[in-house]
Parts: structure tokens; sequence; C-alpha cells
């Protein structure tokens, strides 16, 4: 009956959704528990690429249960969206498929509209968040005055929180970003009707896990983002506004931390970054392009180019800490074949000195410059590799060194975007 938390080491889009897909085979709930659909997980299956937002990567397996838990901001119609494709596609959602937390907040439109009314006036200084809101609608969470999901469902209490609210963000929009304000009555109509759709699906997330667990049920925790887009561990301010590490699993989804047995880290072989904010790794000319034109680097949310740089050790060592990594996951390693010579940052030089960790302040990062390690790279195509003896030897050699560094053992090698393109080398449910 362990329960599994699989997060991000990096800054988010390491392969998240496709190792969650495999993993929910011996899992019997998948539940996200922070972030919202500024999350994009990409899964191939059978040929076809499915992107998922809000549902969790375990919508795919018939049999298991999807939740959402409470840590997450959920925009409706997104979510109804989502539900609808799936069910164009031929996998119906029914309630009792997937749940969502009563107490998990609500994504309005007001928080969309300050998300990107913030980015276009802050112009160069802006964060390049997702601009889907979902800073705003965790601003409102912590100062007491944001609408959660269950209180969809009273019309009278909505409407009334809806009123007050709008006013103090109408005068924002108008008075201090120059936009446009919204409309009480068109959105009081459109989130009942969200509220009267989503209704069935509405329940108590925490307890239901505790009679899952009770019951001996395997229980797999989805992460969204990266832990250098954590909110109190990345690379503030340039971060998202949701705690990413393992730890927000037990918050978002109202576990205790003693019921979680393993924390599998998902970690590019490469490194990615979306958005504004310090990189120290990345490659700005010719590698980068290339690791981007490989690896289909192109963000699964906003389709922006996603920049790309050498594998961080000492980021990777961040996640090891703050994580308390059970297991790594490698993705992406099909995407570094056919380069002569692959680096890897073993530390970072600042100010003449070695930095074997993140620096804390952003004006550090002007300064930094990480002290590269190389390997030999391989010519073999992985992405029909199953065992770990079909990886090619200058491939083994850079995951043991990897899997030495981080004094973590890598339990996964991702080889391809489909499914079937992976090694397991031991099965975090397998305790
Ligand atoms: P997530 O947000 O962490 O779930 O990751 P994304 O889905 O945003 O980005 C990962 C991208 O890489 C997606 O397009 C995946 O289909 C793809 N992908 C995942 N694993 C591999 C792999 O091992 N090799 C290759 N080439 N692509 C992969
Ligand atoms: P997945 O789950 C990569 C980044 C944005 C921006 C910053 C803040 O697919 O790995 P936000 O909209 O959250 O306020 O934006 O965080 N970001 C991501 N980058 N993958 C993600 O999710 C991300 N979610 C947010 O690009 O830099
Ligand atoms: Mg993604």
């Amino acid at each position: 009956m362990p329960s599994v938390v699989v997060v991000g080491t990096q800054w988010g889009d390491e392969g998240k959704g496709k190792v969650v897909d495999i993993l929910a085979e011996k899992a019997d709930l998948i539940v996200r528990f922070q972030g919202g659909n500024n999350a994009g997980h990409t899964l191939v299956i059978g040929g076809r690429k499915h992107i998922l937002h809000l549902i969790p990567s375990g919508i795919f397996h018939p049999e298991k249960t999807c939740l959402i838990g409470n840590g997450v901001v959920v925009d409706p119609a997104v979510l109804l969206k989502e539900i609808e494709s799936l069910e164009t596609a031929g996998l119906p959602v029914p309630p009792g498929k997937l749940w969502v937390s009563e107490n998990a907040h609500l994504i309005m439109p007001y928080h969309k509209a300050i998300d990107l009314g913030r980015e276009a006036k802050k112009g160069k200084t802006r964060i390049g968040t997702t601009g889907r809101g979902i800073g705003p609608c965790y601003e409102d969470k912590v100062a007491r005055r944001g609408i959660k999901v269950g209180e969809l469902l009273e019309p009278e209490l909505f409407g009334a929180k809806l009123k007050e609210i709008l006013e103090e963000k109408n005068f924002y929009l108008e008075k201090y970003l120059g936009q446009a304000p919204l409309s009480y009555q068109e959105i009081y109509k459109t989130y009942l009707r969200f509220g009267e759709r989503l209704a069935p699906y509405v329940t108590n997330v925490s307890e239901k896990l505790a009679v899952a667990r009770a019951e001996g049920r395997n229980i797999l925790f989805e992460g969204a983002q990266g832990t250098q887009l954590d909110i109190d561990h990345g690379t503030y301010p340039f971060v998202t506004s949701s705690n990413t590490v393992a730890g927000a699993a037990c918050s978002g989804a109202g576990v205790g931390p003693t019921t979680i047995d393993y924390v599998l880290g998902i970690c590019k072989a490469y490194t990615t970054r979306v958005g504004e904010g310090p990189f120290p790794t990345e490659l700005k000319e010719n590698t980068g392009e290339h690791l981007r034109e490989k690896g289909g680097e192109y963000g699964s949310t906003t389709g922006r180019p996603r920049r790309c740089g050498w594998l961080d050790g000492v980021i990777l060592k961040e996640a090891v800490r703050l994580n308390g990594l059970s297991g790594l996951a490698v993705t992406k390693l099909d995407v570094l074949s056919g380069l002569s010579a692959i680096e890897f940052c073993e530390a970072y030089e600042i100010q003449g000195q070695r930095w074997e960790r993140m620096p804390t302040r952003v004006s550090l990062f002007q300064e930094l410059k990480p002290l590269l390690r190389s390997f030999p790279g391989w010519k073999d195509q992985l992405s029909r590799c199953r065992s770990w003896e079909d990886l090619p030897p200058e491939a083994q050699d850079y995951l043991r060194f990897i899997e030495e560094f981080a004094q973590v053992p890598i339990v996964m090698v991702s080889t391809g975007p489909a499914r079937e393109e992976h090694i397991l080398l031991r099965d975090p449910f397998d305790l």
C-alpha cells in the first residue's frame, strides 16, 4: 500500500506526466496536489499525444481514480474542457473516475486579467508567467478572500463573495493596470453553470485518500512544475506561486507526512526553463538550439520555446535535499545521442569562490560561472533500449556518475516520448 510522490527536480517539464502514466499501472489513485493549469503534462500512448493541464496523468488507465487535491488552483472552464476533450477522444471521465476537492481554490476571470495585466505593465522585468491566473489566485487564497470549489455549489454565498471581491479587483484592474473592468453578472452566470456541471465531482479528497490507504491501496501523487519553481526554495521571484516540493503533497492533498513512503525525482538528462529568471547552465547558441529542436522543447501550455542547457548537478543536489528524494528517473536521455561530448555542471564559481549550492539572491547569478565536467557522448539511438544492458557504455557511465553525484539511485530511464520507451530498473511501488 505504498504512497509515492513524483516531483520535478528542475524548472518543470522534466517528463513528470510520462513517468506518472507509467507508474500509474501499479497505483490505484493518482492525485494532483498543487499548481493549476500552468502545468502541461504530455503523454504519448499508442502514437497519440495527449496534454493534460489539470487532470492527473493516470486518467488513461481504466479502473484508476484520479483526484485533484485542495492545494490545486482550479480553473473550472479548463477542467470542464479537459473532461470534454477526453470524452470526445472516447475516454469517459465520470464522477468517481475523477474527484475534485471542495477545498481547492477557483481561478476566476479577474485572476487571469490581473496576471496578464501585471506582466504587460512590468514589461522587461516580467516573470514570464503562463498567464493562467495562478499567482493572483494563490494570493487571494492566502489573503483569505479566495473562493473555493465547494462554494460554487452555494449560489447565494458565491454571489455575495463575488460581489465583494469583484469591487476590489475592478478597482485594481481599472485604476492600476489600466484594464477593462469585469462584469459581475457575466461571471456569476457562467460560474454557476460551471458549478452545476462540476457538482457531482466535488468531494472531500483527504477523506477519500485516508479510506483508500486504510484499504491498502497504492497512491501516486503527481507534482507539477519543478523544485526550482518552488515559491520558498526556487529562484525567487522567478518562480510559481505554490510549493512544488514533495512536502506539498501532504498539505495539498490532506495526508500526513508519515503516510509518504517514497519520493521519486524526475530529472531531464539536460536542463530546460520556460519564462524569465536565472539559468546557470543555459546554452544560448548552437548546442542549446540543437537540444531544443531534437528534444521538442516548446512549452506544452504556452508553446513558448524552452531555454535549454546542460544538466546542473547543483540544482540536482538541491532537489535531493529539498524533496528527500528516494530515487531518480532520468528522462530524455535519447536527446543526448549523437553529441560528441556531454557536459555536467558540478559546482558554480561566484566572485572567484566555489559554490556547491544555489545562491538565494538573484543578483549573485550575474557573476556566476558553471564549472563543467565533460563526458564522452554516444551515437546510438536509445528509443529501443529496454534494459540497462541495452544502453551504450558511455550512457551507462554518464548515468552512474549522476547517481553517484546525487547519492540517489536511478530507478528509471526514459528514452523517448512514448509510454513504452523506458527502462524501469526498480518500481517505486515494489517497496
Ligand atoms: P512534464 O510537464 O514534466 O510532464 O513534461 P512535459 O510534458 O511538459 O515535457 C516533456 C516533453 O518531453 C513532452 O513533450 C514529452 O512527450 C517528452 N518526453 C518525455 N520523456 C521523454 C523522453 O525520454 N525522450 C523524449 N525524446 N521525449 C520525452
Ligand atoms: P509543468 O507541470 C515549466 C513557469 C512559468 C514562469 C513561472 C511562473 O508542466 O512542469 P505561473 O504561470 O506559474 O505563475 O508562472 O513558472 N511554469 C512552468 N514552467 N513547467 C511548468 O509546469 C510550469 N508552470 C509554471 O513559465 O516562468
Ligand atoms: Mg510541462
